[in-house]
């Protein structure tokens, strides 16, 4: 069987930034609620530059995943695009980056599944690879989550931002000895649709002139519900791509987890048994980016040398659907 290595990763963030001090203008809310319940100073948002859009954001990234993989965007072989915030319900973002890179007349795909989106896209990705039909496919987690974010509540404003991150996803060589992507595990539970979701705007509610401006065009979420459901899951996705790989916690060099609440990494980072030093946290910069926050934060710890080529990386992810999944590879 083929195997599939992470050969380049890229991140795009606006350079917006909006602090906890601004939403404290907006909101009943403070900086120290913040930062002690999430662990959030600051998120990037596109509000001024809504020119790129998603598509723009993903685009930046994946333009530098490609060039730091070695690679022309006509390697490309397929691209899959991870996101709940399209520019478009129609096309795909995926048509959109091809487009914009001048990527070849390829596969191209969305796929919803909220923050564990990225993990999706890789599984997907190392599917492809391993069985001989793809050589080279683009993975980006990406969202605009900002346009979907109600700025009237507190409860769910102060947690998310703006961003994207990709991967390309290559067949090994021999030479790559020991490298590639050795396990994925994707999961999920519908019954559970309600604690993260957005009620308007799809087929079954479409947006009319009486409801367009209605809360539930926004995110709705029980944080406190998903909160606990989040450091449940994680923990078990983790342990399963493990027992796959036959591998031990104490084996992983870094854990780069979705970036959701600092509290929730703590309690993973507990239940795994893995020194803080082994876990990769940039919420305090971006806060939860959904989809984009695994490749930014993988993509920051490979250009900053916290991790590096050989480094064994435990990524884990949950997010609204419910959805959740985990991938062990060796970079
Ligand atoms: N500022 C100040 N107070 C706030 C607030 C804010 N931004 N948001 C909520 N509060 C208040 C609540 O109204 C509540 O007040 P009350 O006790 O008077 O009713 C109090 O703070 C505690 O609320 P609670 O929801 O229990 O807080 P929490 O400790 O669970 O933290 C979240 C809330 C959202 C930060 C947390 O539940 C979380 O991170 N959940 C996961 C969310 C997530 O990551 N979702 C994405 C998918 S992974």
């Amino acid at each position: 069987m083929n195997s599939a290595i992470i050969k380049g990763t890229g991140h795009y963030t606006p350079e917006h930034i909006l602090t906890n001090a601004d939403l404290e203008k907006i909101v009943d809310t403070s900086d120290e609620w913040i930062q002690t319940r999430t662990g959030i100073q600051e998120r990037r948002v596109l509000n001024g530059h809504n020119d790129i859009g998603l598509s723009g954001m993903a685009t930046n990234a994946a333009r530098d995943a490609i060039d730091d993989a070695g690679l022309e965007p006509k390697d490309i072989e397929a691209v899959i695009m991870a996101t709940v915030t399209p520019d478009y319900r129609l096309p795909a973002t995926a048509t959109l980056v091809q487009h914009n890179l001048g990527i070849g007349r390829v596969a191209l795909m969305d796929i919803v599944a909220a923050c564990t989106g990225f993990l999706y896209g890789l599984s997907v990705s190392r599917a492809f690879i391993t069985c001989g039909m793809y050589k080279n496919v683009l993975v980006i987690g990406g969202e605009h989550l900002t346009s979907i974010t109600n700025y009237e509540d507190r409860t769910t404003c102060v947690l998310f931002g703006d961003g994207a991150g990709a991967a390309v996803v290559s067949r090994g060589e021999p030479s790559d000895n020991g490298r590639g992507i050795l396990a994925t595990y994707l999961a999920g539970d519908g019954q559970y649709k309600d604690l993260l979701h957005i009620p308007l705007g799809g087929s079954k509610n479409p947006f009319t002139n009486d409801n367009a401006h209605l809360p539930g065009r926004h995110v709705h979420m029980d944080g406190r519900e998903i909160f606990k459901l989040a450091v449940k899951e994680m923990a078990d996705a983790a342990e399963h791509v493990l027992e796959q790989a036959g591998c031990k916690p104490s084996d992983i060099d870094m854990v780069i987890p979705h970036q959701a609440n600092h509290r929730i990494i703590e309690a993973l980072r507990r239940r795994l048994n893995v020194p803080e030093d082994r876990v990769y946290s940039n919420i305090q910069s971006y806060g939860n980016t959904s989809s984009a926050s695994v490749p930014i934060a993988l993509d920051e710890a490979r250009r900053t040398g916290v991790v590096k080529e050989g480094s064994l990386v435990l990524s884990t992810a949950f997010g609204g659907g419910l959805v959740w999944g985990s991938a062990l590879y060796r970079l």
